[in-house]
C-alpha cells in the first residue's frame, strides 16, 4: 500500500542547508535558513542559556513526564515579556501551554481554530512557506492578500480589503514582528488601525510571534500585537524561542490563548492538551527548562537581554551597510532594507538570477529571493554586493 505514495521534493528551504554544506568553495555565503550568525559567521549557544543548561544538568533530579502542557513555569515566566509586565494575563484571560517550537504553536493554533469551526485563514503573502503547508495538511483553506508593496512597505490597502471581504468565522494570521520572509512590519499607526479593523470585523486573530527582540526591541516588537489583543475578545498567539534564545534545534515555543474569561481560556486549553497528546503527546523539555532558568534568574535575564541587544545591533549594521550600497547595484532597490526588521528581507531577483548568484558566487538564498541578513558579515558583505551587482545589473 505504501507504494501508492508519490515521491515528494525535500523542503526547499531546509534543502539549502545541505546544498550549502556540499559546496567546496571557501568563500561561499549562506543566506538561507533563518539562524542568527555573529560577525564570525557562527551561531553560538547564548552564554546565558549555556549557564542555565549547566544549572539544569546539575540540579535536575528527574526526567519524568510533565504532561501535554509541558513546563508551565516556562510558559508563565515568558508572559511578562510577551504580554507586558503590568498585567501579563490580561486579568486571567490569557494562559498558554508549551509547544515544540513556533511550528508546534502554529499547528496547535490552526488545529484549535479548526475544532472551533474555522475553515479559512486569511494570510498575507508572501508568507513563511510552512504556514500554507500546515493549513493544507489540516484541510484548511488559506485566503491570500498582498502583504508587501513594490517599494518595500506594507500594503495596507490589500489588508483593509481582505478584512472587509472576510466571511463570518474566518481567522486572520498576522506576523507580530520581523515579517518572514519580507522583513516588512506594520508601523505603530498601522497597528492602531489594524487593531480597530480586526475588532470590528469579528475575525479571530492568530498572531505568529517568532522573532521577538530581533526587530526593534523586546517591548517594541510586541507592541503591535498587544494593541490587537487589547481590542479583541479572543486571539491565539504562537510564540517561538528558537531565535531569541538561540535554541533552534531544541524546539522551544508556546501557544497562548486569549478569550473573554479565565474559565473560557482554561476550557480552550483542554482542547490544546488533547491536540498535543494526539500529535506529540508532550513537548521536549530541555530547551524550555533552560529558558525558564534564564527567566527566573535576574542576572541571567540581564545577560540574555544584552546578548539579544548585540544581535539586533549587528543586524541593524548589516541592513544599513546594504542600503548604503544601493547605488552600486543597478536594477535592485536596496534602500528599504534599512527600514525592515529581523533576519529577513526579500531581494527582487528572478529564479535565473538566484541560481546564477549561487553557481557563480556561492551565495545561497531562498528561491523567493529572501536573504537572511545575519548571514552577512563585515568580512563577506563586499563580496555579496559585488555578486549582486554581477547578477542583477
Ligand atoms: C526560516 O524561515 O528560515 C526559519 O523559520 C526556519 C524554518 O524552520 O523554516
Amino acid at each position: 500500500m505504501l507504494d501508492r505514495l508519490d515521491q515528494q521534493p525535500a523542503d526547499a528551504l531546509l534543502a539549502l542547508i545541505k546544498l550549502y554544506d556540499a559546496d567546496p568553495r571557501a568563500d561561499k555565503i549562506d543566506l538561507g535558513v533563518g539562524v542568527y550568525r555573529t560577525d564570525d559567521g557562527a551561531t553560538p549557544v547564548f552564554a546565558a542559556v549555556k549557564a542555565a543548561e549547566q544549572k539544569l544538568v546539575a540540579e535536575q533530579d528527574s526526567k519524568a513526564y510533565l504532561g501535554p502542557e509541558g513546563d508551565m513555569g516556562f510558559v508563565h515566566a515568558l508572559m511578562p515579556y510577551v504580554f507586558g509586565a503590568q498585567n501579563p494575563t490580561m486579568d486571567g484571560r490569557i494562559d498558554g501551554m508549551q509547544a515544540p517550537g513556533g511550528t508546534g504553536g502554529l499547528r496547535l493554533a490552526f488545529a484549535l481554530a479548526k475544532r472551533a469551526g474555522i475553515k479559512r485563514i486569511i494570510t498575507g503573502g508572501p508568507t513563511w512557506p510552512n504556514h500554507p503547508q500546515i493549513l493544507a495538511d489540516l484541510g484548511m483553506e488559506s485566503v491570500n492578500f498582498n502583504h508587501a508593496r513594490a517599494d518595500g512597505t506594507a500594503d495596507l490597502d490589500a489588508l483593509r480589503t481582505a478584512i472587509a471581504n472576510a466571511q463570518d468565522g474566518d481567522a486572520l494570521l498576522l506576523h507580530g514582528c520581523c515579517h518572514n520572509p519580507t522583513g516588512i512590519d506594520y508601523t505603530p499607526a498601522q497597528w492602531d488601525e489594524i487593531a480597530a479593523l480586526v475588532a470590528d470585523s469579528g475575525l479571530l486573530p492568530i498572531i505568529d510571534l517568532a522573532y521577538q527582540g530581533l526587530g526593534q526591541g523586546m517591548e517594541e516588537d510586541a507592541a503591535g500585537m498587544r494593541k490587537v489583543l487589547a481590542a479583541v475578545p479572543e486571539a491565539l498567539i504562537c510564540y517561538s524561542c528558537d531565535k531569541n534564545f538561540g535554541l533552534y534545534r531544541e524546539r522551544v515555543g508556546a501557544l497562548y490563548v486569549l478569550t473573554r474569561s479565565a474559565a473560557d481560556t482554561a476550557k480552550v486549553l483542554t482542547n490544546g492538551h488533547i491536540l498535543a497528546r494526539v500529535n506529540w503527546s508532550q513537548p521536549p523539555d530541555h530547551g524550555a527548562a533552560a529558558a525558564r532558568i534564564v527567566l527566573e534568574d535576574a542576572g541571567l535575564t540581564r545577560q540574555w537581554l544584552a546578548e539579544l541587544d548585540e544581535m539586533r545591533g549587528r543586524m541593524r549594521e548589516v541592513r544599513d551597510a546594504l542600503a548604503a550600497a544601493d547605488n552600486r547595484v543597478a536594477g535592485l532597490d536596496l534602500t528599504a532594507i534599512a527600514t525592515q526588521n529581523g533576519l529577513f528581507s526579500i531581494l527582487n531577483l528572478d529564479k535565473d538570477q538566484i541560481l546564477a548568484i549561487r553557481e557563480r558566487h556561492g551565495v545561497y538564498m531562498a528561491g523567493s529571493g529572501r536573504i537572511n541578513v545575519a548571514g552577512l558579515t563585515m568580512g563577506n558583505i563586499e563580496k555579496f554586493i559585488a555578486a549582486l551587482a554581477d547578477v542583477a545589473g
